[in-house]
């Protein structure tokens, strides 16, 4: 688990920023679910023999004897909430968004952290329509050309339905059984639990067989082939490119007909898929629910935000036109002390270094914050009822009546903008 330093906050203030305003324009509404659940939540949905249920899972029992498990990621907790508060009661489809700490026990690596914040976009209930697959791709697509990544490119690939998935899987393993004793380790035993798995596999050694591997688009049924025709229609219409993939099956077991990914080529790839999602239309009735159609994906800020680093992206934070408020004396302190609450209330940004005392070190410190307008007081000044105001870009200053301070520093900072 790692710290996010206030030096990694403008690029996640991008990528909030972007998630955000994706969220509002395309109407999802955000949902907070508890960092932790029972696991059958999990063990229903993902499916046993998947890497996050065996390896990647944080589970504790609780005095009270319940299995409870950190979550891995965010789709069937915002299911079991579709379900227990009855959402779909509010409309359908359900456009749902969330921004939300995850956790996986996995190799701390680029990329791959064991808490990281997951940004989702999940729409559930209504029609099994190919419009919302197409929405959700591109909102993707949106999320990672706003945050400023160069380059990621989109596969995909329909997993099929339970009409087709069956056949497509007996073809599977046909054919890999003829390659049994040259698999690695643990594809013989994906051969065994979970054929599809075994496009899965990253080694070496297993490359080659992927290759000459039955393909999927081969065995889907009319209504699956019918389906992903339309996605990629509108993604054509849209000019979204994209590649098929016949090798892209996704890690969990709750997806059926589309799959996609989206990832950078060269500098950046070493992060893996930045976002990732598909349909999940039987996941609903898995866990105890009414049938509801269902897709969406899931990106993290800080997949993001290694892909900018490595893409030598930088993010600087935004430039704010700031009033500095400079004191010389104890009782002008007192008095600089208020200023700051009156711009505070006024929404003027201001910034201080109260702790200095000598003028010329805060004046120094306003400098390095980059502000425009300074308001000094002092002994003089209290006594007057004044306050200087002076224009850090020229050096020129005035002294100006104090209820004429909030004034004044609006019709400079105006000007410093023009
Ligand atoms: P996922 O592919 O496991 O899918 O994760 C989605 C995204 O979360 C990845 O593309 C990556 O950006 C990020 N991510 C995953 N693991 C880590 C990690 N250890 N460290 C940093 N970032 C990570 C899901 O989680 C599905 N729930 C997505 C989905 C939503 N499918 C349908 N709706």
């Amino acid at each position: 688990m790692h710290d996010v330093l206030p030096v990694d906050q403008p690029t996640w203030d991008v990528i909030r920023e972007a998630a955000t305003s994706l969220a509002a324009f395309y109407r999802f509404s955000r949902i907070q679910t508890p960092v932790m659940e029972h696991i059958s939540v999990f063990q229903k949905s993902e499916g046993e023999g998947t890497d996050l249920m065996e390896k990647e899972m944080y589970s504790l029992k609780t005095k009270g004897g319940d299995l409870l498990a950190l979550r891995p990621e965010g789709t069937p907790p915002v299911m079991r909430a579709y379900l227990q508060h009855s959402l779909s009661r509010l409309g359908q489809p359900q456009k749902l968004f969330y921004m939300e700490p995850m956790f996986r026990h996995d190799n701390p690596q680029l990329g791959r952290y064991r808490q990281f914040t997951q940004i989702g976009f999940e729409i559930i209930g209504g029609l099994n329509d190919p419009a919302y697959d197409a929405q959700v791709i591109l909102i993707a697509s949106h999320l990672l050309k706003d945050s400023k990544v160069k380059g990621a490119s989109l596969r995909i690939n329909s997993v099929g339905c339970r009409v087709c998935r069956p056949n497509y899987k007996k073809a599977l393993s046909a054919y890999y059984k003829n390659h049994e004793k040259e698999l690695c380790a643990d594809c013989q035993n994906r051969l065994k639990d979970n054929p599809l798995r075994l496009l899965d596999c990253k080694r070496e050694q297993c490359q080659p067989f992927k290759e000459k591997a039955p393909n999927f688009l081969d065995k889907l049924c009319a209504g699956c082939m019918g389906h992903l025709k339309e996605v990629l229609e509108y993604l054509d219409e849209m000019q979204q490119p994209y590649r098929l993939d016949n090798t892209l099956v996704r890690g969990l077991d709750y997806y059926s007909r589309t799959v996609f990914e989206f990832a950078v080529e060269g500098k950046g790839s070493e992060v893996g898929a930045l976002a990732g999602g598909g349909r999940f239309d039987y996941l609903a009735e898995t866990m105890g629910g009414k049938p509801a159609p269902a897709i969406g994906f899931a990106a993290s800020f800080e997949r993001i935000a290694d892909a900018l680093r490595l893409q030598e992206t930088k993010i600087s934070p935004k430039p704010v036109r700031r009033v500095f408020v400079a004191h010389a004396g104890s009782l002008a302190k007192r008095k600089a002390f208020k200023v700051l609450e009156s711009l505070r209330l006024s929404g003027i940004p201001a910034a201080e270094a109260m702790s200095r005392e000598s003028l010329k070190a805060q004046l120094k410190a306003a400098d390095k914050e980059g502000a425009v307008v300074a308001v000094i007081i002092g002994q003089k000044e209290i006594y007057e009822e004044t306050v200087i105001v002076r224009d850090l870009t020229n050096g020129l200053q005035e002294t100006v009546p104090a209820p004429r301070m909030l004034e004044e520093i609006r019709k400079r900072l105006k000007a410093s903008s023009g």
